[in-house]
């Protein structure tokens, strides 16, 4: 019989209510067992190491969402209970795979009593054909040094192609920005620990489909650094990988200006955030977060930036987020008239500005997001990844 990602969800998450409820040997307990174990062996026929990503309100197999399982709430539970991940070895026991739901379990019942894991959630977890490799030997085990190895290809020419059709049809085709950033979702949550693949393309007409994509994983990586819920952290991305969309607008030879902008220039470059929003409004679907995230990106906390408000007043949450991570990516991008920044001279530069460019807190939040996370920066260049120990150097080094 051949396998089927919905049916096995399905049969493990039966299994762990029956679990839930029967002493272990108990027949309606091994029954359930019996069914779960017998879909992940089917399910291994065709796929060998079968792979859930939980994102929230969405599960992905392998690079597939699944559509049927919108209104599954186990994705949900499982995510919160720090299980972003399952990925099952080749050949699992019986034994080995009763041990796993067991443990599974456990961290079901833990996150439901202990706040305290909730918050582990950010670690996500490998499940093997030996079990469960918790978060007590992630926590002591070296930083990963190469631990993905996937292209961001297919997202780049995704989001290229949404530019155009931007630029052609002023309409944003929505399905299109949200698979990028189920994607990197995806990219983010394929190791044990948070990976943040950032773009590091050598073509510079490419700036804006590389800064939006990495705008967009810094964004959702700090979101999820701050505790926020998956679906919410998806969001965040949408904003992060749509902010500078009103750029599409501004002329490119002004855009790609190697030097000094004119003020005509700059205030043609400064309309992007109102052109932005505009876009963004016209969009049928629920994109406030976007909207309002394209028109204050470039605000500062200080009543700086642009465009200016009539009166001073608080920017949304999401804007403030999204522009500690845009001004990181750009500074540490090579432009035709600077080197790329180091990483440490950017985050010196977001600390030095906080509170001031800034807001305190999310800009104090990134710099340490950006030191406990560095080992997971991936960097991935044309196609290539180049692995954790470039970040340091990387990203805007070519
Ligand atoms: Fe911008
Ligand atoms: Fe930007």
């Amino acid at each position: 019989m051949s396998g089927d990602p919905v049916r096995f969800l399905n049969a493990f998450a039966q299994s762990l209510a029956a679990m839930a409820l029967y002493r272990v040997g108990h027949p309606a307990r091994e029954r359930a067992l019996d069914v779960a174990y017998q879909q992940i062996q089917d399910l291994q026929g065709d796929t060998a190491r079968p792979l859930f990503t939980f994102l929230g309100d969405e599960v992905v197999f392998g690079n597939i969402p699944l559509r049927e399982l919108k209104a599954w709430d186990w994705g949900k539970r499982l995510a919160e209970a720090g299980i972003q991940r399952l990925e099952f070895e080749d050949r699992v026991s019986r034994e080995d795979f009763e041990g796993f739901q067991e443990e599974v379990l456990a961290r079901l019942t833990l996150s439901a009593i202990s706040t305290e894991a909730r918050q582990m959630r950010r670690s996500s977890i490998r499940f093997g054909a030996v079990g469960l490799k918790g978060e007590a030997d992630a926590a002591t085990e070296p930083l990963p040094t190469a631990t993905i190895s996937f292209s961001l290809g297919e997202e780049v020419d995704t989001l290229r192609w949404l530019h155009n059709e931007v630029q052609a049809t002023g309409a944003v085709p929505l399905a299109e920005a949200e698979a990028v950033v189920r994607s990197l979702a995806v990219a983010m949550h394929g190791g044990r620990q948070v990976i943040l693949p950032l773009l590091q393309l050598k073509e510079f007409d490419q700036y804006t489909t590389t800064h939006s994509m990495n705008v967009a994983v810094l964004s959702m990586a700090l979101a999820e650094f701050l505790g926020l819920a998956g679906a919410d952290v998806r969001a965040f991305g949408i904003a992060g990988l749509l902010h500078d969309i009103g750029k599409i607008k501004i002329p490119l030879d002004v855009l790609t200006k190697p030097g000094r902008l004119t003020d005509e220039e700059r205030a043609l470059m400064n309309e992007h955030p109102v052109t932005g929003a505009r876009i963004l409004l016209d969009v049928e679907a629920d994109l406030d977060l976007a909207v309002v995230v394209a028109y204050e990106h470039h605000i500062m906390i200080n009543g700086g930036g642009y465009p200016v408000l009539h009166y001073t007043r608080d920017c949304h949450q999401a804007s403030k987020l999204v522009h500690v991570c845009d001004v990181y990516d750009a500074l540490r991008t090579r432009r035709p008239y600077r080197e790329a920044w180091s990483f440490d001279k950017t985050l010196g530069y977001l600390e030095e500005r906080s509170g001031l460019e800034f807001d305190p807190e999310l800009g104090g939040a990134f710099v340490r997001m950006m030191k406990q996370w560095e080992g997971q920066v991936a960097v991935v260049s044309d196609g290539l990844t180049i692995g954790a120990a470039a970040a340091k150097t990387g990203q805007g080094g070519v």
